[in-house]
């Protein structure tokens, strides 16, 4: 990214197709993604059109088959979602039993402690670690409560980083040994290199109590049609499914259609995978520049970005110049914006929009 002048004028600016949100702003703020889906997807939503007045297949037969091929599961493992978001209530409603409470960690995705709450189950909250990093040993004590169910986020939203793989495995025996159950949210799996996060679902292969969670929201660019699924042992798979079963048709044709062609398309993912790295790599390049900004390492398609200044101000100011950001106040980073990765030509504008913030706050004075 080329140095942008301190005081220079901001143009306004088109954002890709993609990133648009309704009034031309850039959308950094929920980790989308901006490389849109793979065109097979495109074509097969289309080509469901004609089927519109048509319920959707119920069972989700054809995804659930090209599924069962992508993560060498068996049908029976899988239960189809209206996104992730659906399956955390499936999960908090069907897996929490008997005196079980569920356990979410704090300073995450709203979604986990929602679902709990919506169960009307108890709910527990454990702080992070002092590094703001889950605290796997008080979940892994936490889910010696037999019916208890273990909310994950892994990778971590809004840090970016993953649960080390002893840690994972930890969890998952503990969730063995007590009759408790791990749901491990692995909505941005897919972004991380297999070097640097570790994925439940092989957990799931051998048995163990896990639920594992993927959407078609991130990486596969899907968002816009509610997609996703969930991973489990066929025990837990029949008491997610008898709640699905009272949502007949809670994933509509469309969805069905375009993600099963996405899952067929894999040359899609992989490309998305290596150009969200380079991205970031690009971005954190050209910012690390600028000695007030830092930003954690991350394995997903967003960056924690970590500035001297009130995060809700900064994102005020983004948004005036076009840029939209979330600021992680409420998520315990009072200085935090988790900023998503767009196109490099997007990351240009946004990284020009924050200098342009830093230096108009700096000649203010504002902490
Ligand atoms: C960690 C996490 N889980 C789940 C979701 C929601 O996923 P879906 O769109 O599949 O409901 C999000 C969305 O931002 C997320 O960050």
């Amino acid at each position: 990214m080329a140095e942008y002048p301190m005081d220079a004028f901001l143009p306004r600016f088109t954002p890709s197709a993609q990133m648009r949100d309704p009034r031309g702003m850039l959308r950094l703020g929920l980790s989308e993604s901006s490389a849109g889906c793979c065109q097979e997807a495109t074509e097969a939503l289309h080509a469901e059109l004609a089927a519109v007045s048509r319920y959707p297949d119920a069972a989700a037969s054809s995804l659930t088959s090209a599924l069962a091929r992508h993560t060498d599961l068996p049908a029976e493992a899988i239960t189809v979602g209206n996104g992730i978001d659906e399956l955390l209530l499936f999960s908090a409603l069907a897996l929490i039993t008997g005196g079980g409470a569920g356990f979410v960690s704090e300073s995450t995705y709203a979604g986990h402690g929602a679902a709990v709450s919506a169960a009307h189950a108890p709910r527990v909250t454990l702080p992070l670690k002092t590094d703001s990093t889950v605290d796997t040993d008080a979940l892994a004590a936490a889910l010696s409560m037999p019916g208890s169910v273990g909310f994950l986020c892994n990778p971590h939203n809004p840090t970016g980083s993953a649960v080390p793989a002893d840690a994972l495995e930890k969890l998952v025996y503990a969730a063995e040994q007590h009759g408790s159950v791990l749901v491990v949210d692995e909505a941005y799996m897919e972004y991380a290199e297999p070097d640097l996060a570790v994925s439940a679902v092989p957990y799931v292969r051998q048995g163990a109590p896990v639920v594992v969670l993927r959407t078609f929201s991130k990486i596969y660019g899907l968002a816009g049609l509610r997609c996703g699924y969930a991973l489990a042992p066929a025990a837990c798979t029949d008491r997610l499914r008898s709640i699905k079963n009272v949502a007949v048709y809670n994933v509509n044709r469309y969805a069905l259609a375009a993600a099963e062609a996405a899952v067929r398309n894999q040359w899609f993912i992989t490309r998305v995978r290596a150009a969200n790295r380079r991205t970031m790599a690009g971005f954190l390049d050209a910012m690390s520049r600028h000695a007030w900004f830092s930003a954690r390492r991350s394995v997903t398609n967003f960056l924690l970005c970590e500035l001297p200044w009130d995060a809700e101000t900064v994102a005020d100011e983004l948004a005036n110049r076009g840029v939209l950001v979330r600021p992680c106040a409420d998520l315990g980073y009072p200085r935090g914006l988790r900023i998503s990765l767009g196109t490099p030509q997007e990351m240009d504008l946004a990284g020009k929009a924050l200098i342009d913030v830093a230096a108009a706050l700096a000649r203010r004075g504002k902490r």
